[in-house]
């Protein structure tokens, strides 16, 4: 971390996460909640992803104060009614992992043709005067009928991306997020930041 450049607090303990922030965002010096010795977990009890990137930023901001942001992201499938959704990380029980989620994603997708899905990340940004910022981002794709490849995380097996041959497991990292959701809610967060 370089700690001539403006500090921003990421308020996850996804470390992944927190590395693809750190290789995307060069113009801060961001901390985690590692670094910041901050263990508890926060409970995303929003009915939306704004609400819940908003809960964990607004969380980490009472604590330290400082300029902080936080990133809430779902797999919107519109032929069921948006699910997973805001549920993404838990749709098969509060403890499911990536494979059961997608499990029960494509029983409830079995025998449809319709198939088209997004993913959508948003950001909330708490500036030092504790006023809050949005930024979202979206890569849109379609539920593959199986599991295809293995790198990434969650849904990436089952999601291909529109206009690509191979599904986010099957790319690697750095093609993915040049397309992925989460880059471009990012960079969106970056281009405030420039603006400044
Ligand atoms: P989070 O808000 O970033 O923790 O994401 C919630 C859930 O959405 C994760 O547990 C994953 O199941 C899914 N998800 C988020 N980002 C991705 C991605 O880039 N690829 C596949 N699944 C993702």
């Amino acid at each position: 971390m370089d700690s001539s450049l403006p500090n921003l607090i990421f308020a996850s303990h996804n470390a992944n996460k927190t590395q693809e922030i750190r290789a995307l965002l060069r113009s801060h010096a961001v901390q985690s909640l590692a670094d910041l010795d901050y263990n508890e977990d926060i409970a995303e009890t929003g009915s939306t992803l704004a609400e819940n990137a908003e809960i964990k930023a607004q969380t980490i901001f009472k604590k330290f104060g400082k300029p902080v942001f936080a990133d809430d992201t779902g797999l919107i499938v519109p032929v069921l009614n948006g699910e997973p959704g805001v549920y993404s990380a838990r749709y098969a029980g509060p403890n499911a992992d990536a494979k059961a989620n997608m499990e029960k994603l494509l029983k409830n997708l079995e025998g449809r043709s319709q198939r088209e899905a997004y993913f959508e990340t948003v950001i909330c940004y708490i500036n030092g005067e504790g006023k809050a910022h949005f930024f979202s981002g979206r890569v849109d794709g379609n539920i593959l009928e199986s599991e295809r490849g293995k790198k990434g995380f969650g849904y990436d097996p089952i999601f291909q991306p529109e206009g690509e041959e191979l599904s986010f497991a099957e790319m690697p990292a750095w093609q993915k997020n040049e397309m992925s959701h989460r880059a471009r809610a990012l960079s969106a967060f970056i281009r405030h930041l420039q603006a400044k």
